[in-house]
């Protein structure tokens, strides 16, 4: 399972790369928003900083509610950088833009999926990649990850294409059980990726070992 930045924050960007361990990077309009990103002109300049850091594909969300509109953007995003997800909704408007632009070339993440048959409309539609948000249905008392399981194997049954990226990942269990499930990716905030290189018992580990060093060559 390959790992997603969850993130359009250059720092925590440069940050979470140095471990070399990001293979892409997932934006929204709302991780712009908390990143100080206001506006089309500042979001691809944004993308395009994130992509001469990340070597991976960087996913760029489309603003625009409705096909049209959303087709004339995702083309746009196409040209900013060598490697666009262009991001497009679980919705109708989504699903006909995904159509149009998956059949020009065009790589889709298709974000806020809820349901299986979601995910099997967008893979009809051309999506590259399907994106079900995990922890928000777990927030309304659903299995977020129970969803991420189904999509798997209903895809592996029907020899699918279409990769799972599981989203809206809050912990470290989250990414786990995202690759017990056979997802893909997982993209993933910083704040987990942080979590998952730690163990208290490697910090002691570690502790130990530089005091016996010490120890012995001190005589
Ligand atoms: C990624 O593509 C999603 O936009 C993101 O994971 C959503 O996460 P959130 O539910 O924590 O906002």
């Amino acid at each position: 399972m390959k790992l997603f930045l969850d993130s359009a924050d250059i720092e925590e960007i440069k940050n979470g790369t140095i471990l070399g361990v990001i293979s892409g990077v997932t934006t929204n309009p709302s991780l712009a928003a908390k990143a100080g990103v206001g506006g089309v002109a500042a979001y691809k300049l944004a993308v395009q900083e994130i992509a001469s850091i990340v070597d991976g594909p960087i996913s760029i969300e489309v603003i625009s509610n409705n096909p049209d509109d959303m087709i004339v953007e995702g083309r746009d995003y196409a040209t900013w950088i060598d490697n666009p997800w262009v991001k497009l909704p679980s919705s109708a408007a989504g699903f006909q833009a995904m159509k149009v632009l998956s059949m020009e070339g065009i790589e889709i993440n298709q974000t806020l999926c809820f349901s299986v048959n979601q995910a099997l409309l967008g893979a009809q539609a051309g999506a590259t990649a399907v994106s079900p948000f995990v922890g928000r249905l777990d927030d309304i008392g659903e299995d977020g990850m129970g969803l991420v399981r189904d999509i798997v194997d209903v895809f592996k049954i029907h020899g699918i294409k279409t990769k799972v990226l599981a989203a809206s990942i809050r912990s470290p269990k989250h990414c786990v059980d995202a690759a017990k499930a056979g997802a893909h990716i997982s993209t993933i905030p910083i704040s987990v990726l942080k979590q998952m290189a730690k163990h208290p018992l490697t910090d002691i580990g570690l502790k130990k070992f530089n005091e016996d060093w010490e120890k012995a060559r001190k005589g």
